[in-house]
């Protein structure tokens, strides 16, 4: 696992402080002030969030506080591309244990893993909100919908 670097670029502080001049309080910047860290170095390593906690001028606990409740940031290493698999309850009914299969089978990792490639990791969401399209997953911003077996093979394939 590459070791982050335990303080922020020059950009990467210019950034925090121009999102905080946005806010009403550095508190409120905190989620994109992780956001922007994490766009440059792929996850928030327990290294970098005591200087980004500092740039906030928040306690370090108050910022673990925030990204561990916010899932979209990621506490260790993930892979180029995520995927997120809705395991709400009309996905769920609608063919959930299929679709988590063929995923399971074709990245050869389990759910909350990454593939060994470093190309995927696979995650559990709550609804995307498209039940009516169900069984739903995303990667990265790209929504897909009505997953069958075979579709996930051409969706993949996409990522290469
Ligand atoms: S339950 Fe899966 S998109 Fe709503």
């Amino acid at each position: 696992m590459k070791i982050q670097k335990s303080f922020l670029s020059k950009e990467e502080l210019c950034a925090i402080q121009r999102e905080i001049s946005h806010c009403e309080n550095t508190r409120a910047a905190a989620i994109e002030a992780l956001k922007i860290v994490q766009r440059k170095r792929g996850w928030i390593s327990d290294n970098i969030i005591g200087s980004i906690a500092q740039a906030l001028n928040v306690t370090q606990c108050d910022l673990e506080e925030i990204a561990t409740f916010y899932n979209q940031i990621f506490r260790k290493p993930v892979g180029q591309h995520i995927i997120r698999f809705c395991d709400s309850v009309v996905c769920y009914i609608m063919g959930y244990h299929k679709i988590k299969m063929i995923l399971e089978k074709i990245l050869k990792i389990n759910i909350g893993e990454t593939s060994d490639d470093g190309k995927f990791t696979l995650l559990p969401t709550c609804c995307l909100g498209k039940c009516d399209q169900s069984p739903v997953m995303m990667i990265d911003d790209e929504t897909y919908v009505k997953l069958t077996p075979e579709s996930i093979f051409y969706i993949l394939e996409k990522y290469q």
